[in-house]
């Protein structure tokens, strides 16, 4: 039997890269004849029921067009459905109506483009007897068994912007500029943008920092004569021994914990610490907007046209990957095993401490 139609879905937070992926999908899908439905609003409306066709003109002139036209949730996961009886929030599982409208628009295979929990999801979906192609997003870049995900580049170009305009700012008025990033518990995007527009400090959660150590750096700078200092600060860093800082706790998420808030607290230490004055940007949903880079449309359309390579070879259970220069797959239950983290030693870190970045700790990078 041959696969001829097909579900897709965009789960989870978006991301620039989301449409570029769905073009991908489905331009080749209707080139091979299948029909293609776009199922909205992520897991939310396999749960729902809602859905409509995509045509090759629903997909047309969208590569450059940021967030997701099928619309994504991070609310909606199937086995963890929140459901608000007037005074509490009830968890049920609406996992039976995913499948019985699986089956019921007779779909062969469906294509989730998502993170990490929406890999965990389509895991145990394929548990029920769903047949699931992966593709990997995220701007975190967190995901594990791919090199990188599509919409972590955009987001690293629009941090790296940001980092260039406070430098700017920072210098005339000789101030210390503290910029936060998402990046949830992995570094990712403090590094690329830290590098990228040259931050002086970039802490992230894979090298828990010293308070010491960071004003150390902006002095050092100071007493040099360098009258302002850059901030880079991932949402998940935390110093040694402390928390991580916790913005709000959402039990109808899938993952309850929004991160956010660690930048204040940088901003304000530093200045006790230094007496020098400081500034805090937080850069937010501004990571996860507007147009997509070259790079990301590239990689996108490139996992996109893979993945429906993938589906009509009936691999289902894989997700697609990027591996040096070449799109392959791999097992989404491989995907899931573990986070992909910034390893402390890689060389993307020693080469920022070699032109001079402090990491906030100078007994782990102190090579
Ligand atoms: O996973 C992507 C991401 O942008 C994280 O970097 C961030 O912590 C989180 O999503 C924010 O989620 P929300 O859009 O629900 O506030």
């Amino acid at each position: 039997m041959k696969v001829k139609r097909i579900g897709i879905l965009t789960g989870g937070g978006d991301c620039p890269g989301l449409n570029a992926v769905i073009r991908g999908v489905t331009k080749p899908a209707i080139e091979m004849g299948m029909t293609v439905l776009g199922i909205e609003d992520g897991f939310e409306g396999l749960v729902e029921g809602k859905m409509h066709e995509l045509t090759n003109r629903d997909v047309s002139g969208i590569i450059n067009i940021g967030g997701t036209i099928l619309g994504s949730s991070n609310k909606g996961d199937p086995f963890h459905w929140p459901v608000d009886d007037g005074e509490k929030i009830v968890i049920e599982n609406k996992s039976k109506l995913a499948v019985k409208n699986y089956k019921g628009w007779g779909l062969d295979c469906l294509i989730v483009i998502g993170g990490d929990g929406s890999m965990h999801i389509s895991s145990q979906l394929m548990k029920l007897g769903l047949n699931i192609v992966g593709v990997p997003k995220t701007i975190d870049n967190d995901l594990y068994g791919t090199d990188l995900t599509f919409g972590y580049d955009s987001a690293v170009f629009v941090a790296t912007e940001a980092i260039d305009r406070l430098h700017t700012t920072a210098s005339s008025h000789h101030r210390v500029m503290v910029i936060e990033v998402m990046g949830r518990y992995g570094g990712w995007i403090a590094l690329g943008a830290g590098i990228a527009g040259g931050a002086d400090v970039i802490l992230i959660p894979e090298i828990p920092f010293k308070w010491e150590d960071v004003a150390e750096k902006v002095i050092e700078r100071s007493t040099k004569g360098k009258r302002f200092s850059i901030v880079c600060v991932a949402e998940g860093a935390k110093p040694i021994g402390g928390q991580i800082v916790i913005q709000e706790k959402d039990k109808k998420r899938t993952d309850p914990i929004r991160l956010g808030g660690i930048g204040h607290l940088v901003g304000k230490k530093i200045e006790e610490m230094t007496g020098l004055e400081t500034r805090v940007t937080i850069l937010g949903h501004l990571q996860r907007g507007g147009s997509p880079t070259p790079f990301d449309r590239i990689l996108a359309t490139r996992f996109g046209t893979h993945a429906i390579e993938v589906a009509a070879k009936k691999k289902f259970g894989q997700m697609v990957a990027l591996k040096g220069d070449k799109i392959t797959s791999i097992p989404i239950k491989d995907a899931i095993r573990k986070k992909k983290l910034v390893p402390v030693d890689c060389q993307m870190i020693r080469t920022a401490v070699r032109v001079g970045t402090s990491f906030g700790n100078n007994e782990i990078t102190g090579w």
